[in-house]
């Protein structure tokens, strides 16, 4: 089948090249002239590992546009994974959502194109189908179809969540839409579930919630733990292996950062509301993770006295490992934060310098190596769990710091040999 990916970022690259592998035919679409362009030369634009190979194996089914015209006379399918980024209110902005739906209905309309399917996965709130519909119907009076296909990949293993998702949800009010887009990936052998519009995008901020909500109460037991000597890894471990809590998304530490947990908490809370509903368990998620980063801040703030004048070297700006992603990252928010309080501020990130420097003030000293950023330190944050910081050699970096103080936002290290080393170290929740 001949398909269309509308938005070249995280979802749409990772989607084209998928659904490439699978064997069909992929034009994919951007509104960004230099990262098409970038595309066109094999410059791939977000470090997704295996990305890279698969868009070369299957770059003879994939091609590359910036106009829509070429999209819809050349694809069945389209699929619009465009950004929803929040709006101060919370809410999703849908602005790229409209842009790309009316560019739609005027293509289908000028080219006289017969029953087009329309599918979301981007993340948007319920009624969005709803919103395409009306927006296509008013450029195109002939029939056509919206399917909401929310994706589910993690940034840093998106390939391979991709090619093996624990589920395929797909939502349509038209079953036979419904059954061409299931279609696409039969190849991949797993559970697909078949529901409503509506259904399928209330699991996709369902899901985010939930899997936030999970961190948050980790985060607040650990905070507990702190208080009454218990260790909140053993805790973990021991919940975990309750196959109804499962293992996953128990581990402790600053908090949830990233471009869509923060952004769809806050607006699952605001379209319920909007519908008359308070949600309030997600107030309290919102406001644990909050509370994480502040509490990194009162614990240098503790072994410190103050943080006017002190020197802090934070390893890890990304908002998790394995991804050079800063959008909403802890490690960002935490640098303002000990930037008010007076600190001096050195950083390091194996890949995420690049995305950091530009978000963050000049202020900030970016160092190339983490060994190279330990000299006259008071504190050490350990902000994002890369595993290389685990190897670091931290007897050396205690010689040279002007303290040995160790504060682990992500509870990375290993406690007992780091106060081994004579470190003061702290992590979140362990004893
Ligand atoms: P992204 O910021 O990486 O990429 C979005 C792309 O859309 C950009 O390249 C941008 O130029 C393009 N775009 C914006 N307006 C456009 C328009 N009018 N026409 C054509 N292209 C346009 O975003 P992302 O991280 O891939 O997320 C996309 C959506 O998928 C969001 O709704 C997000 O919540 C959701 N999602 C993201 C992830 C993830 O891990 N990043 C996972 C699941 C779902
Ligand atoms: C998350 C979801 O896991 C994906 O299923 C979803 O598709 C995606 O959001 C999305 O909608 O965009 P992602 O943001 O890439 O994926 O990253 P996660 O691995 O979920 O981590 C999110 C944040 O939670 C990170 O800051 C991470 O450090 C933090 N986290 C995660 C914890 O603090 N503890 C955990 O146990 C797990």
């Amino acid at each position: 089948m001949k398909v269309s990916i509308i938005g070249a970022g995280y979802v749409g690259l990772v989607t084209g090249a998928s659904l490439a592998d699978l064997g069909h035919d992929v034009i994919i679409m951007d509104i960004d002239i230099a990262r098409i362009e970038k595309l066109e030369r094999g410059i791939i634009p977000i470090h997704e590992s295996g990305l890279d190979r698969l868009l070369d194996k299957n770059s003879n089914r994939i091609s590359f546009t910036t106009k829509m015209e070429e999209v819809v006379r050349e694809a069945d399918i389209h699929f619009i994974c465009v950004w929803t980024p929040p709006q101060k209110d919370g809410s999703a902005d849908l602005s790229s959502i409209r842009a790309v739906s009316r560019e739609l209905g005027k293509n289908f309309a000028k080219l006289k194109i017969k029953t087009p399917i329309i599918v979301t996965k981007s993340t948007v709130p319920v009624g969005t189908g709803k919103i395409i519909r009306q927006i296509v119907r008013k450029e195109y009076k002939n029939d056509f179809s919206v399917v909401s296909n929310p994706e589910f990949l993690r940034e840093g293993q998106a390939v391979a969540d991709m090619m093996r998702p624990d589920r395929i949800v797909v939502g349509s009010n038209d079953a036979e839409s419904a059954k061409i887009v299931a279609s696409l990936y039969q190849d991949l052998r797993v559970p697909v579930i078949i529901t409503d519009i509506a259904t399928a995008e209330m699991i996709k901020y369902a899901a985010n919630a939930f899997l936030a909500t999970k961190i948050s109460f980790i985060n607040e037991v650990a905070n507990v733990c702190d208080l009454v000597g218990a260790d909140i890894e053993g805790v973990a471990q021991g919940i975990g292996m309750d196959k109804r809590i499962g293992k996953s998304f128990l581990k402790a530490g600053m908090g949830y950062g990233g471009s869509c947990f923060p952004k769809d908490v806050r607006a699952l809370q605001q379209f319920s509301n909007n519908s008359g509903y308070d949600f309030k368990l997600l107030k309290s998620v919102i406001e644990v993770n909050e509370q994480q980063r502040q509490m990194i801040v009162e614990k240098l703030i503790n072994n410190l006295s103050t943080l006017k004048n002190k020197n802090i070297f934070i390893l890890g700006l990304a908002f998790k490992a394995h991804t050079d992603d800063i959008r909403e990252s802890g490690a960002i928010d935490l640098i303002n934060r000990i930037q008010k309080q007076g600190a001096n501020v050195s950083a390091f990130d194996p890949l995420a310098l690049l995305n950091a420097k530009k978000s963050l003030n000049d202020k900030v000293k970016f160092v190339a190596q983490a060994k190279e950023g330990a000299t006259g330190m008071h504190a050490i944050v350990i902000a994002t769990e890369w595993p290389e910081f685990k190897d670091l050699d931290w007897l050396e970096i205690k010689k040279q710091m002007t303290e040995p103080i160790i504060i682990d936002g992500r509870n990375l290290l290993d406690s007992a040999q780091m106060r081994g080393h004579g470190f003061i170290y702290e992590g979140v929740g362990r004893r």
